[in-house]
Order: C-alpha cells, then structure tokens, then sequence
C-alpha cells in the first residue's frame, strides 16, 4: 500500500451578503422564530441572489483559497464538485467552476450525494492523490438550496439555505490528512426526500411544474429517523474501526440538519459539545456546503494533529463518515 496520504492543505467558504431570519419566515408563512429555533437549532440563513449559480459560489471559494495558497489555477489537477443544485442538468457545475478560475489543465466532475455530497467528494478525491498520479486536488461542496426549495411548505423550506465551501488537497507522506471513511447508500430512502421532476422520469412540462414538482419533497419526521440512527452509527463505525475513544476525537463535523440530530451523534461518540462544530444558527443546511463551511469557520482554531471525524446524512439515502487528520497549523 502506498505511504500517501491526501491532506487537506487549505479550505475556504462563500456564503451570500443576504440573510433571511426565521422573522422573516413568520411574514411568508404560518410559523415562528420560537418553532423553527427549538426544531431544528436555526435562526437565520443565506440566500444567494437570482441570476447567480452554484457555481459561482463554488468559483469564489476556489479563487480566494487559491490567492490565499498563492497557487496557479492552471496547477491544479482535479476539480469534485459536490452539489445537488448544479448550474445544469450538464455540463457538470466542476466544468463550469474551473472556466471560471481558468483550471485550464485540470479535468473535473460532479457527485450527487446530497447532503453527504462533500464526504462522498473528499473520499474520492482522496484517492485520487493516494495513488500518486495526481499532486493538487480541489474538492467542492455547494449548493442553492433556495433554487429547489418550495416556499410554501413550511416543514422543509425553513431549514435550508444557500453556501458552500472548497478544500485543497496534496499529498502528504507524514501520516496527516484522509486516514479513513465509511460510506453508505441505500435508495429505497427516495420515498422520503427527493426532487420527483426535471430529470428523465419526469422531464420538465406544465403539469410538473403545476404539481410543484421540480422542489425538494421531505417527509421530516421520517428522515429524521433515518438520519439519527445512521449518522450515529457510521460514527460510532469509523471511531471503533480506527480504535479511537471519545478523548482521540478532537473534533466532530457533522452535517448541519438539525441540531437534534448533530446532538445524537455527538451523545453516541460520547463526545462533549465543546468538541462538536455547530454553525447551524448561522447558515441552516447548506447540503454539500455545511462540512466546508464547519473547516472554514473553525481552520484558525484546528491544530496540526487535531483528529476530525466528519459524518454526514442526506438525500438518497447516503450517509458517511471520515477521519482525518489536520495537516496544519493556521
Ligand atoms: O439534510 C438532509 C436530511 N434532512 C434532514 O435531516 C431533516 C430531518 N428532519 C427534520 O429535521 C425535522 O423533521 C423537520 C425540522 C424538517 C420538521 O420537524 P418535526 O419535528 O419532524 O416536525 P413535523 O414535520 O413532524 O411537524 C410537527 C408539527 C406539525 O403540526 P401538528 O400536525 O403536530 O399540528 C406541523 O404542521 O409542526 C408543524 N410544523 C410547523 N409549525 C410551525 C411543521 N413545520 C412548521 C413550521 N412552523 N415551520
């Protein structure tokens, strides 16, 4: 086996200048700041503007964490984008990002895993580097929630918004990034969170988009379900595969759903909360964007060493669970 390991050697987040409060949920439909703050842990979001794409938000992530490293687009090998709101049915939302930052030499594809989009992402861009072919990988998690979002169902269109976040990854042959990852699919769970239209079982026409069937369709209750039980325990999974206890556990970056669920997950690890990335009050869920902007927000506080274990659950169903290693001090 090779001694290669893919680190993550910088991260930085887009988020959209506009903010939509749970105040400003209560003028558009029957609900309250109370109700959405003791479900789900949220009090506002961001809203990108209309004309804009994810793969803008993707572009400026890419752009500002490449100026930071102070690398040229045209070194990077490999863009992933993972996202459920691409610009297009195709070209994929990687292409559009590297026409945007001029990645003239790197190839690039989408991975649709929803929520877990930036897991499934940063796995497989992980290969990608432990295999020795390729040096500088950019691995995206973004989306535009609010482009699929039905505005007029209450239970799902107050936890989500819109942002995302992009990572660099290089090799590293001390022991410091992507050690190992648990992923799970299982596409029964498309009864319960899906958008029915716009693809080839129901292509665009009046009567999909009459039926409100090109938006996002949760049945929460049951999701919920599914999402407590199977990111505990592919955490719980990664955390006994890797011997680790809750002490070796310096970080927990779960997806940011609801804080119930962040709130079991952390429980089963038997981790304290002080150990756990919470930003949901800010952002809501971000999809494919939530774990970039956890590395984002906290990267000046994550120590060179630091064990992270980043877990996640969505839309397919697909969960998963990942433990790095922090590769530096910021
Ligand atoms: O990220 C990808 C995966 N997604 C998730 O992980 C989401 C998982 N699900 C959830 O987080 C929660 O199910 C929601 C936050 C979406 C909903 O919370 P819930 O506690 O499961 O609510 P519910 O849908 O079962 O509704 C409970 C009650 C209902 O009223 P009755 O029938 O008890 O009178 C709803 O009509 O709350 C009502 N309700 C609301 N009330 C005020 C639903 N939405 C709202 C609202 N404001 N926004």
């Amino acid at each position: 086996m090779s001694n290669i390991t893919a680190a993550i050697t910088g991260v930085q987040g887009y988020l959209p200048d506009r903010v939509m409060t749970n105040k400003d949920f209560e003028k558009i439909i029957e609900t309250s700041d109370e109700w959405i703050t003791t479900r789900t842990g949220i009090k506002e979001r961001r809203i990108l503007e209309d004309g804009k794409a994810t793969s803008d938000m993707g572009a400026q992530a890419v752009k500002k964490l490449l100026e930071k490293k102070n690398i040229d687009p045209s070194e990077i090998d490999l863009v992933i984008c993972g996202t459920v709101t691409p610009d297009y049915p195709f070209p994929a939302t990687a292409n559009v990002i590297s026409d945007k930052v001029g990645m003239k030499n790197a190839w690039s594809f989408d991975i649709n895993a929803a929520c877990s989009g930036f897991i499934y992402s940063l796995a497989t861009g992980a290969q990608f580097i432990e295999t020795g072919k390729y040096k500088k990988v950019i691995v995206v998690g973004a989306d535009k929630m609010s482009s699929i979002i039905d505005y007029e169902d209450r239970a799902t269109c107050v936890i989500f918004g819109d942002g995302g976040g992009a990572v660099l990854l290089e090799p590293n042959e001390d022991g410091f990034g992507v050690i190992d990852s648990v992923l799970q699919s299982d596409g029964e769970g498309r009864k319960y969170l899906i958008q029915p239209a716009g693809g080839s079982k129901q292509p665009a026409s009046h009567e999909t988009v009459d039926q409100r069937l090109h938006y996002v369709h949760q049945e929460g209750k049951a999701v919920f379900k599914f999402a407590v039980t199977n990111m505990a325990n592919v955490s719980a999974e990664i955390m006994n595969r890797n011997n680790l206890t809750a002490d070796d556990v310096d970080w927990l970056v779960p997806h940011q759903a609801n804080l119930r669920i962040i709130d079991a997950t952390a429980n089963r690890m038997g981790l304290s909360s002080d150990k756990v990335m919470v930003n949901i009050q800010k952002y809501g869920n971000t999809t494919a964007g939530t774990l970039p902007l956890c590395l984002w927000d906290w990267e000046s506080k994550l120590k060179k060493g630091d064990n992270l274990v980043l877990s996640a659950f969505g839309g397919g169903f697909t969960w998963g669970a990942l433990y790095l290693k922090w590769a530096y001090n910021s």
